[in-house]
């Protein structure tokens, strides 16, 4: 059932993900109305010893943004307890069942049913302790009803072996229905439209093929480094870090076949057969980079070969998209900061303007920032000659949407996880063959075969990865 009592328990309530992402997406939902007081209750545990006032003001800075919502976050901070422990120790995770236990008696709308949200801002390497912990001491067990969910964050894993050994951990004590891997791009709006521009839209339908489509690119950029971060990016490097995930996760939206319906299943089921498409990479259509300085982060090493970019193409091996080049394309400290899928079309067969080479169609989706879609289109230059200008057709959210408060991802996908929709969550036979993707070319940069090059730090990119992308046959067009 979905109503009665939800108790969301965030372990590692003291981390940065869940002062940054978890906590001000939960007090977002509850300003919202999602998480009602008389039936909700929030509970961080974590190794560090602490007060539930002390967690409380750990938290309230993050979640201010700098607007006056003074009652309403105190009222929000009031549902917050705090429970410490170990996350591999009987007691602890006993005194968070009392905790939950004693939420769930008092709470008169619940009839007897529970909801138990357990949200792992942890690193993986506990994932299984922690799982074992709950399972043994923290699963609902009011027989009237209710759930036990778990949701966890990515890296899930290294690679492929690491991957499917944490999947078989997890997998031993809870069901799939139960496991949400977080993939917070799922979460973004415009990643969420993508299948609704794909199919519900007769312009796209009989475009969207090898006939018309000459490539295709995902692109991730940022406009810093790893500040801070270096520790942890250092051992995982940006294909683990952006491309296996959030980009492969657009690919997928991109490049899969329509589902039966939208329901979660069969949108995965789809995303599932377009990885199992996807050919081997090729070693040559892979550039990797490292931005100048980046080792002279104490935490990294200086003879690091880790890449902070990344260009890698993928071919997928079916009758829609057979030689139609996939251009994943991610990197730090670069120019800008900018995700977008940007599909270019074929030129025009036998084209009596001779304009082509102001440049071809292009259908642009930018996920952030300033989302929007537009097609970039040859039209008449106004006036009263008879030539051809580039221009587009524009769909800028923030003309068109102006009164529209766009949510956080976080947002959205937690909020998912309470009312059970699987959709935007990645299932674990997806996660298998993504990892089987890319497993071969990380083992060969993890062994130092595959060399990064360097970059300057607010450049475009190594330029090998142009003269890669023109080779998969993009060619550069005017406008924007
Ligand atoms: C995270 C990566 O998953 O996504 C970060 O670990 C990256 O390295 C971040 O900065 C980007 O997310 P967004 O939503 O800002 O594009």
């Amino acid at each position: 059932p979905d109503t009665g009592c939800l108790s969301i328990i965030v372990l590692g309530a003291s981390g940065d993900l869940a002062k940054k992402k978890t906590f001000p997406a939960l007090f977002n939902l509850y300003r919202q109305g999602f998480l009602p007081p008389d039936e909700v209750h929030i509970f961080g545990y974590a190794r560090t010893k602490l007060s539930d006032d002390d967690l409380r003001d750990r938290i309230r800075g993050y979640l201010s943004h700098g607007k006056d919502n003074g009652e309403e976050l105190s009222k929000f901070l009031q549902l917050i307890k705090y429970v410490s422990g170990a996350y591999d120790a009987e007691e602890g995770f006993r005194a968070l069942d009392k905790a939950i236990f004693e939420h769930e008696v008092s709470t008169k709308s619940s009839e007897g049913s529970a909801r138990r949200l357990f949200y792992l801002a942890l690193p993986p390497s506990v994932y299984p302790s922690v799982c074992k912990m709950i399972k043994l001491y923290c699963t609902n067990k009011s027989d009237l009803g209710g759930w036990t969910r778990i949701v966890v964050e990515k890296p899930f894993g290294k690679d492929l072996a690491s991957a499917e050994q944490l999947s078989s951990q997890i997998g031993e004590l809870f069901d799939e229905p139960q496991i949400y891997r977080i993939d917070h791009y799922l979460g973004k709006e415009l990643v969420q439209n993508l299948l609704v521009l794909r199919f519900a839209n007769r312009f796209f339908l009989p475009l969207w093929n090898r006939d018309n489509i000459d490539n295709v690119q995902i692109v991730f950029r940022e406009d810093f480094g790893t500040e801070g971060r270096g520790g942890y990016f250092d051992e995982y490097g940006i294909i683990r870090d952006i491309i296996q995930n959030h980009l492969l996760q657009v690919f997928c939206l991109i490049a899969m076949e329509k589902p039966i319906s939208i329901r979660p299943e069969h949108i995965r089921d789809e995303k599932v057969k377009v990885l199992q498409s996807v050919e081997p990479i090729k070693e040559e259509e892979v550039v990797l980079g490292q931005y100048e300085g980046y080792t002279a982060d104490p935490t990294v090493p200086d003879n690091s070969n880790t890449p902070t970019f990344a260009t890698v193409i993928l071919r997928i091996h079916n009758e829609r998209w057979e030689g139609v080049p996939f251009i994943l394309k991610a990197g730090k400290a670069l120019n800008s900061r900018k995700a977008e899928v940007r599909v270019q079309f074929k030129d025009v067969p036998g084209d009596i303007f001779r304009c082509q080479k102001q440049g071809r169609n292009e259908f642009v989706i930018r996920l952030q920032p300033s989302e929007a879609i537009y097609m970039k289109l040859t039209v008449k230059q106004p006036g009263l000659e008879m030539s051809t200008v580039q221009s587009e057709l524009d769909l800028s959210y923030r003309q068109r949407y102006s009164g529209v408060t766009i949510p956080e991802a976080y947002e959205r996908l937690i909020l998912d996880t309470i009312r059970g929709d699987q959709q935007h969550f990645v299932r674990r036979d997806e996660l298998k063959e993504a990892w089987e993707i890319f497993t071969p070319l990380l083992h060969r940069i993890d062994r130092g075969e595959k060399k990064t090059v360097l970059y300057k730090p607010g450049s475009r990119g190594p330029t090998e990865a142009d003269e890669l992308l023109q080779r998969a046959g993009y060619v550069q067009t005017h406008g924007y």
